[in-house]
């Protein structure tokens, strides 16, 4: 997949392209659809006749003439300005989408678009140019490797002329730059969740962290099965002790030149097969478990996104990585666990995997860097997605500013959050009678979004933290035009956006 997005001050009919894309806000009153009648003569009976008013979702494609050669014209719907603004930019994102689903089936390849009024994206030039770039890269992303009817792959390298008043040039160029980064960014995520766990190793996934943090000078640190005995980190041990791959814990390092920076450290669960081990999943759950490591991608992605974009905040991206596998040395029901600071758990589960690995990497973090605020980011619960379904990850936190924060940047970027009570009153739910801590909650406290994000919460201490579970939102996310089926790459928008705009 390549992409070219080339700017032009010309009116798009006026571009040799195979296809001419106006995006139309609802009603329909200040479409320019004039110079579309050149190419299809009759728009107006057709847009009449489909009853085409410009609503969210919609779409009319109509085959046309220009220069003696067949032209498409595709007229996508946007929505209301009434709409408020972050919704409005959804819908934009949306259309975009479905301009890619559009073209897909009729191999277009080359379009020249008609920009949507600023309006609609809140004035700023680089806000349109943001957004079209990274959703156009999500819009056109699939997972085609293992597939050989090549009549099924949509693979495509597209050539798309932006068409924008002269006067917004520099700032749509911007955006197009910082979008192009974070699109490639998410995208990366998703083939990395995507591949089965067959073809991405812990192994694998730390080779990818590693070639990134070459290629742009981060620095970075990855232990290896010995060193993480070594170090005593019984979650990560208890953990992968089922599994014939070794596990890895990733560190990645990123120094802004800015002085007195704060630093944020960001913690991915990398479990690149959750089985569920002894407590073993149902075979319709254990479906999807080759995801289980989309926090980790989103971090180590997000890392390679601000390599390039140089935000204003220092940030540590750790990620645990491992398979919950079952074998005759695996962690059985009842097992006690002794985690990196000391802290004991008894693991009544094996299937809440995910807190027992990333408890290490976070008491890492927490002991060998100075750190102002920790964030995980793990496909944690079935409970979330349960509690949420998959439009809204979980944001846990008792902190109200960063909370705040939080949701700013989910609004922004398209990866939306919404708050569950990470209250005190949760806490006695992970008590236990024989360690620290038990790995799951007592039923009796149900949430178990919330109990985990206690269990998590213990071994960030007394710092800054956020807990956000995506679990509804990581994969197979429906009628959102610019996913596919399978991951989404969630959370490095969020944290690449999040980053950017600290101040
Ligand atoms: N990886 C799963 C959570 C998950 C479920 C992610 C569905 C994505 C979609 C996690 O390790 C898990 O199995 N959690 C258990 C915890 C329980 C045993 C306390 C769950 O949610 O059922
Ligand atoms: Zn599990
Ligand atoms: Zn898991």
């Amino acid at each position: 997949m390549n992409i070219t997005l080339q700017l032009s001050a010309q009116s798009c009919t006026d571009i040799a392209a195979q296809a001419y894309v106006v995006f139309c806000e609802h009603p329909l009153e200040h479409a320019p659809l004039e110079s579309l009648k050149k190419i299809y003569p009759p728009l107006e009976a057709v847009i009449a006749q489909r009853t085409f008013t410009g609503k969210a979702g919609s779409s009319c494609v109509v085959t046309g003439v220009r220069d003696g050669q067949p032209a498409y014209v595709m007229l996508i719907g946007v929505g209301s300005l009434k709409d408020a603004e972050h919704e409005r930019v959804e819908q934009f994102r949306r259309a975009v989408g479905t301009m890619i689903r559009a073209a897909e089936p009729l191999s277009i390849t080359r379009l020249a678009v008609c920009a949507p009024s600023l309006e609609l994206v809140g004035k700023d030039p680089w806000v349109l140019g943001k957004e079209f770039a990274s959703t156009v890269y999500l819009a056109a992303y699939h997972f085609n490797g293992f597939i050989t009817d090549k009549a099924r792959c949509f693979d495509r390298d597209y050539d798309i002329t932006l068409c924008i008043p002269e006067q917004h040039r520099g700032g749509v160029e911007l955006g197009i730059e910082y979008g192009t980064r974070v699109g490639r960014a998410v995208n990366q995520s998703r083939q990395w969740c995507d591949l089965p766990a067959l073809n991405l190793t812990p192994t694998d996934l730390a080779n990818q962290a590693q070639r990134i943090a070459q290629a742009h000078d981060l620095k970075i640190t990855v232990f290896d099965k010995a060193k993480i005995y070594q170090e005593k980190m019984g979650g990560i041990i208890g953990v992968s002790r089922g599994s014939s791959q070794e596990p890895r814990l990733v560190i990645m390092e990123y120094k802004s030149d800015a002085p007195k920076a704060p630093t944020l450290a960001l913690v991915g669960k990398g479990i690149t097969f959750d089985s569920g081990g002894l407590s073993i999943k149902p075979a319709v759950s254990m479906e999807t478990m080759k995801d289980d490591m989309a926090g980790a991608a989103a971090v180590i992605s997000t890392m390679e996104a601000i390599a390039h974009l140089k935000p204003k905040v220092n940030v540590i991206a750790a990620a645990p990585i491992c398979e919950n596998m079952i074998n005759g040395e695996a962690t059985r029901p009842g097992d006690i666990l002794t985690f990196y600071d000391g802290t004991t758990a008894e693991v009544k589960n094996t299937d809440a995997e995910g807190r027992l690995v990333l408890a290490d990497a976070m008491a890492y973090v927490k002991k060998h860097y100075k750190i102002d605020h920790m964030i995980t980011v793990a496909t944690l619960t079935g409970s979330c997605a349960a509690a949420l379904g998959p439009f809204f990850a979980g944001l846990m936190t008792q902190d109200e500013s960063m909370k705040n924060r939080m949701l700013a940047a989910g609004r922004i970027s398209g990866d939306r959050l919404w708050p569950l009570p990470l209250h005190d009153d949760y806490r006695r739910a992970i008590r236990c009678d024989v360690a620290d801590l038990c790995n799951i909650g007592s039923d009796r406290y149900k949430a178990g979004a919330i109990t985990a994000g206690f269990f998590l919460k213990h071994f960030a201490g007394d710092l800054s933290y956020v807990h956000l579970d995506i679990a509804g939102t990581a994969f197979n996310v429906p009628d959102i035009a610019y996913y596919r089926p399978g991951a989404t790459g969630f959370g490095v928008r969020l944290l690449v956006d999040l980053l950017s705009t600290w101040e």
